[in-house]
């Protein structure tokens, strides 16, 4: 089991280590916002599962968007997003974003005309898949060859899918992020979120959460491996509940009428 450390501060067992602290030799635990030993377990089991080299939990999925995309950004940037996506990620990129000075571009995702959208200002490619709530796909090989094509920092939102499923750091995304609320804690209790990536680009995500304070609580961080242990039978048994539906819903073609209602092409399901 692993142990809820819930202390807000940690202190120096000496003033030679604090100095080594201060000179950045090592890497004490001196404050929960900038890191707690429940959350390293979170972060580590996270990042072992998504094949990457580093994580970082935080308070909410939201959190882990905003840091990530904020890590990656500055005023005057560019940002190509796939129109469908999470509500709060695209109202952040509505409603948020242009206040920043920061551009978003809309591909559907399908990727069309995605070509047209690069401007020397282009920094971020992101993408989310499955989408939440309309469960489009976006062909990730394709959207990272993109990415690298044009130099662009590739985020993608790995919630729907979890893990077990897809594995965007492998097909060369530099960051992914999840609501962590949903399949990875998998038991509806808590709201957490984590970003996954390369060393260097989780220094540049936690230094984002420590100034704007998205830091997961340690009693979430216990929750979260709680339930990350039973995830790969929860994602399985509901791969295989998703199969039946779908040889059920073959049988009678009136199941399947509702999905052409979903809007299509780049339209977003929130506008
Ligand atoms: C795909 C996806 N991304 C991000 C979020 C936001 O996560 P949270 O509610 O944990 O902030 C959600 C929430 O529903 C989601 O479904």
């Amino acid at each position: 089991m692993t142990e809820i450390i819930r202390s807000s501060t940690f202190t120096f067992s000496s003033t030679k280590e604090m100095k080594l602290w201060a000179q950045g030799k090592n890497k004490a635990y001196i404050y929960t916002r900038y890191g707690n030993p429940t959350l390293s377990v979170a972060e580590k089991k996270i990042a072992a599962l998504e094949g990457a080299e580093a994580a970082v939990v935080t308070s909410s999925g939201m959190a882990a968007i905003s840091s990530a995309l904020l890590a990656a950004l500055k005023a005057g940037d560019e940002v190509i997003s796939t129109a469908q996506l999470y509500g709060g990620s695209f109202r952040l990129m509505r409603d948020v974003f242009p206040n920043m000075g920061i551009t978003v571009r809309q591909v559907g995702t399908d990727l069309a005309g995605m070509e047209e959208l690069v401007t020397p200002r282009s920094k971020v490619l992101y993408v989310e898949t499955p989408t939440n709530p309309t469960l489009r796909l976006v062909d990730i090989h394709r959207a990272v060859a993109f990415a690298k094509k044009h130099r662009l920092v590739s985020i993608i939102d790995n919630t729907f899918a979890t893990p077990v499923l897809q594995n965007p750091i492998a097909c060369g995304y530099d960051m992914v992020v999840h609501s962590a609320t949903k399949a990875l804690a998998g038991h509806s209790d808590i709201i957490a979120g984590v970003a996954v990536g390369n060393s260097s680009w989780m220094d540049r995500v936690r230094q984002m959460i420590i100034y704007l304070g998205g830091s997961m609580d340690p009693g979430a961080a216990y929750l979260l491996i709680r339930g990350l242990k039973t995830l790969g039978v929860r994602v399985e048994i509901r791969k295989h509940a998703g199969l039946r539906h779908e040889r059920r819903a073959a049988c009678g073609a009136a199941l399947l009428r509702p999905r052409a209602t979903v809007p299509a092409g780049s339209e977003s399901w929130w506008s």
